[in-house]
């Protein structure tokens, strides 16, 4: 059984037409819209719906923050599994001990420990192999009388819905086991309120956050990867000359290495851009970070730190 990342995203928005506004800005390719709501692909062909937060087909929200935070959120995040005996295998055990219900097109929908709505389908997605970016640094210099992709501003797209964050106000180990226990995903760090993992057919240092914060439960972000450093600042200044505002970035993670932007998405939670996570496999030592200790979890430079960014209570939706 391989579990392979994110294979659709499904949200219940307040403010549809601002949520549309977010995608596009984004860069997601918009397959379809209407009074329905709207559906993107991005490239590696994960898809992503916004539909209306009245929507009755939708799951029920489940999210405890901020009230202006509540009104827009995910609903059901589907996994991606390689073939149809992984997917099997997973509504076999699922279904020991939670209702796990089949749909017409074969997706799985149940829940996890944690109260939120999961799905499980035979992956669409696409496999994306990118040439790495080429840097020159002293006295090796691969780029020869050629400047570097990243003089010319463009629009960038991401490739691919690399992980998942949840918010849980307590009984972390418990939300964390369902995954690892129940749905082999592999343990990759840990911190005193944060539990990484990635998904076993995965090498991203992490599919899957679970993190616990007082009094708050529900999603929090979904991070987006781009090709590189650059892509991940042309999509930051990007939606900020739209107006878009930035949560947390840019920064560089001390924990899976990425360079992330996050940004608040009116359709629920957060939006982040990264690029160049950690690989990592079963030779992966897991990690303890201690928020205490130099060299902990956090960031290793950030542009904007403290207090030059928007936190959830000045993020107003509207
Ligand atoms: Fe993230």
């Amino acid at each position: 059984m391989a579990i392979l990342g994110v294979e659709q995203l499904v949200y219940g928005v307040e403010d549809l037409e601002k949520a549309i506004r977010f995608q596009d800005d984004w860069g997601m390719e918009r397959a379809d819209s209407g009074a329905h709501g709207a559906d993107f692909r991005l490239l590696n062909d994960t898809t992503v719906h916004l539909r209306d937060a009245q929507d009755g087909a939708l799951p029920p929200a489940t999210i405890r923050w901020l009230p202006h935070l509540t009104r827009s959120t995910l609903r059901e995040a589907v996994w991606s599994v390689d073939n149809k005996n992984s997917l099997d295998a997973i509504g076999a055990e699922l279904s020991r001990d939670r209702e796990v219900k089949t749909d017409s097109a074969g997706v799985l929908h149940t829940v996890d420990d944690s109260g939120f709505h999961i799905g499980f389908a035979v992956t669409k997605r696409k496999e994306i192999v990118l040439t790495p970016t080429v840097n020159n640094t002293l006295g090796s210099y691969p780029r020869r009388n050629r400047q570097a992709d990243g003089v010319r501003r463009r629009r960038v797209s991401p490739y691919k819905a690399g992980h998942l964050v949840y918010w849980v106000p307590d009984k972390l180990d418990e939300a964390a086991r369902f995954y690892v226990e129940r749905l082999d995903f592999r343990p990759t760090d840990n911190s005193p309120a944060m539990r990484f993992m990635r998904a076993n057919g995965s090498n991203d240092h992490h599919t899957l956050l679970i993190q616990q914060q007082d009094n708050t439960w529900g999603f929090q972000h979904v991070a987006y990867e781009f090709k590189d450093f650059d892509e991940v600042m042309f999509a930051g200044c990007h939606m900020e000359t739209q107006g878009w505002k930035t949560n947390t970035g840019p920064i560089r993670h001390n924990v899976s290495s990425t360079c992330s932007w996050y940004l608040w998405n009116p359709a629920g939670g957060v939006s982040e851009a990264y690029s160049d996570m950690d690989y990592v496999d079963d030779n992966w030592v897991v990690g303890w970070n201690d928020p205490k200790a130099p060299g902990s979890y956090g960031v290793s430079w950030a542009v904007r730190p403290g207090k030059r960014r928007a936190r959830p209570a000045e993020w107003i939706d509207d």
